[in-house]
């Protein structure tokens, strides 16, 4: 028994005044039997079949199904409502374009929780039953209005319900099909259903037992023709069960592939995000990389600088005449006692020179280090010899920078084994602040290299020598001191030991840790330009969203007309998005590595033509792939997510007529 008790449903108009499509109407109607409803247009009708099929929520009054009110149920409840208990049958058939006949068919049954085998087996029997036995695959757009009609009663039929709501099945089709369509809502009856029909056409309907009459949203007659009611008629059913993961899968699959040209568009547009985003910030990772790498050849990993005072502040060189604060002496007793530190391997100190050099009549500026004792230290200083050899012991000679031998020979290779005088001036010294150089000096050195390299070096005897000399003391000062560590994970305690003696105090780690500020700064920037290209990608995106939105508003109207959840509407959409950020992610990953590398190659054929290491520029580290990659899905379904979520909130009926 379908039973209304006071139903009305009115509309706010624009201009604020109450529309009653239909007022305050009461009416008993006994199920197993075939309904008509008749009326002028506007009266109310389509109205009134909405509200019994749970399409639409009543203004006021009590919808009673089986003793069930459905205007008090929740959105889910009147979902499962729907597919559970009826069938709609549309005038415009509201088929979805993009699916097969039988993909149309099992779609309610696929939302119920039945598998997709099951579901195409029970299409076809009723597909079967309805004549259509053949274009089983084809699309429905290539079906006649009959046969769509027939495909669109075959679809409310399947998940069996006990009602068929049918809103002027016949009014698109010519009389044969309609006629067609009336023997087969006719058989739905002698089957048990109860079937409710809309029609223009008294005729069609004529023997029907139940005629309801509408006029301008009242009923105005009730045609009771000797009604013979069965004793039986199907009931309510209440089965809850929901899509399962692996049928939304699928069905995600085949919405994607039905939609190839905007899948594909929204794909690359991810894609070309994802692989900006890789190369500008594998761009800013390889610069770090590369300079890190850089420095490890001039900072050994295991050894710690110690200067004078603890604001020496960071430089390349060990320059620390700008130092303020008190400054500690760095002697050879200081050597002492710095390599009793525990894990301590080795120190030494290591002084700097500056002073002018002379050779035959030509005189120039030069800058000279002092090597360390120990030979191995010394290995990227090898790597840079041009010509000659390292200074070694007392009477080492000097290793002089290229750029400053141009300026004394043409021929370079020439000076090797030639004696220079270098003049070092009396006073402070420059270069070592603790130092006082008590008289000036001129030495006579013998010059045992060319190095490609940025300095000129003279072995460590060679300069304590010096030292002593110019501060007239057995006991000199050194600009720095170098401690050797017996490990690497040891240098950051000795080095905290060092410092807290008053030091300052170097390591790769606090210059890297120095560099990380400017490299967050230039990371953030190039992250910022990938992640814009990435938005308008995901703009491009909401746009080809946007304008399906038609075409997906009424596919979501569908969808909840024939019982789908808003919840599982909404998971479809999403795992759609997913799917197509993935495709879209992947080659992202895959056009990004490939640009990358291409990159680097032709980078490495100009740096290796203009004399320099192989390098790789570009580089990232792997988790970064899967941030980017998951960032690319991300965007997908922030843009894929709008449009759906707007249409999976509408009302179903404002769904299926959106325009
Ligand atoms: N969303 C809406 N906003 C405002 N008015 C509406 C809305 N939907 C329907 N109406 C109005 O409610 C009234 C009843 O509409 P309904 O669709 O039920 O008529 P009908 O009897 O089915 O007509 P037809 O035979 O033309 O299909 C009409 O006057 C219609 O304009
Ligand atoms: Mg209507």
């Amino acid at each position: 028994m379908i039973k209304i008790e006071n139903l009305s449903r009115d509309y706010k108009l624009g201009d604020g005044t109450d529309f009653f499509a239909l007022k305050d109407i009461s009416i008993e109607i006994p199920k197993g039997i075939f309904i008509g409803v008749l009326g002028p247009s506007g009266s109310g009708k389509s109205t009134f079949m909405h509200l019994i099929g749970g399409m639409d929520r009543p203004s006021s009054g009590k919808i009673l199904i089986d003793s069930v009110d459905i205007s008090t149920l929740s959105a889910n409840e009147l979902s499962y409502f729907r597919r559970n208990n009826i069938g709609f049958v549309f005038q415009s058939f509201y088929l979805i374009e993009s699916l097969s006949v039988i993909e149309n068919v099992m779609t309610p049954a696929i939302f119920s929780g039945m598998s997709t085998r099951d579901a195409r087996q029970k299409a076809k029997e009723i597909l079967s039953e309805l004549n259509i036995t053949d274009k089983l695959d084809l699309k429905v757009s290539n079906l006649s209005g009959g046969q769509k009609q027939r495909v669109a009663i075959a679809r409310a039929l399947m998940n069996d319900p006990d009602i068929i709501l049918a809103d002027e099945p016949t009014g698109n089709l010519d009389s044969k099909n309609g006629e067609e369509v009336m023997s087969i809502l006719k058989n739905l009856v002698k089957k048990g259903k109860t079937v409710i029909m809309v029609t223009h056409n008294k005729d069609l309907i004529s023997e029907s037992p139940f005629i309801i009459s509408f006029m301008d949203g009242k009923i105005v007659d009730i045609n009771k023709n000797k009604i013979d009611i069965p004793q039986n008629p199907n009931n309510s059913k209440h089965k809850n069960r929901s899509i399962n993961f692996v049928e939304l899968f699928k069905l995600a699959k085949n919405n994607i592939f039905q939609n190839k040209l905007r899948n594909l568009l929204t794909a690359i547009g991810i894609s070309i995000g994802v692989a900006m985003l890789i190369i500008l910030l594998s761009f800013g990772f390889g610069l770090k990389a590369n300079l890190e790498k850089g420095l490890s050849s001039i900072i050994s990993t295991n050894t710690i600088t110690v200067s004078p005072s603890k604001n020496s502040g960071f430089s390349f060189s060990p320059v620390t005449a700008v130092s303020k604060g008190k400054l500690k002496i760095l002697d050879l007793s200081t050597i002492k006692t710095l390599s009793k530190i525990k894990n301590v391997k080795e120190d030494w100190g290591q002084n700097a020179f500056f002073g002018n050099m002379s050779f035959k009549h030509t005189k120039g500026a030069i800058y000279i280090e002092s090597l360390s004792p120990h030979q191995y230290i010394n290995s990227s200083i090898y790597s840079s010899i041009a010509v000659g050899k390292i200074p070694q012991g007392d009477k080492g000679g000097i290793l002089l920078q290229r750029t400053v031998a141009k300026e004394f020979s043409k021929n370079i290779n020439s000076l090797v084994g030639k004696n220079i005088k270098i003049s070092i001036g009396s006073g402070a010294s420059v270069l070592s602040p603790t130092s006082l150089y008590t008289k000036a000096q001129t030495f006579s050195i013998k010059i045992v290299g060319i190095t490609s390299g940025h300095l000129s070096y003279i072995s460590y005897n060679q300069s304590i020598l010096w030292s002593k000399l110019l501060e007239n003391t057995k006991n000199p000062k050194f600009s720095n001191i170098e401690v050797l560590s017996n490990s690497t994970s040891n240098v950051k305690t000795i080095a905290s030991i060092i410092s807290s003696k008053g030091y300052g105090t170097q390591t790769l780690e606090s210059v890297i840790s120095e560099l990380n500020t400017p490299f967050l700064i230039v990371d953030s920037i190039l992250g910022i330009i990938g992640g814009i290209s990435l938005v308008v990608s995901a703009i491009m995106i909401l746009v080809i969203m946007l304008m399906e939105i038609l075409e997906r508003t009424r596919e979501v109207g569908i969808l909840k007309a024939i019982g789908a959840k808003r919840s599982d509407i909404r998971n479809l959409f999403i795992l759609e998005t997913i799917i197509i950020g993935s495709i879209g992610g992947i080659f992202g990953l895959v056009i990004g590595i490939i640009v990358i590398d291409i990159l680097n190659y032709f980078i490495n054929i100009f740096i290796k033509s203009s004399g320099g290491a192989a390098t790789t520029l570009f580089s990232s580290p792997l988790y970064f792939y899967l941030l980017v990659f998951l960032f690319g899905i991300f965007i997908a379904v922030i843009a894929g997510l709008y449009p759906s979520s707007k249409a999976s909130k509408m009302n179903p009926i404002d769904a299926l007529r959106y325009e």
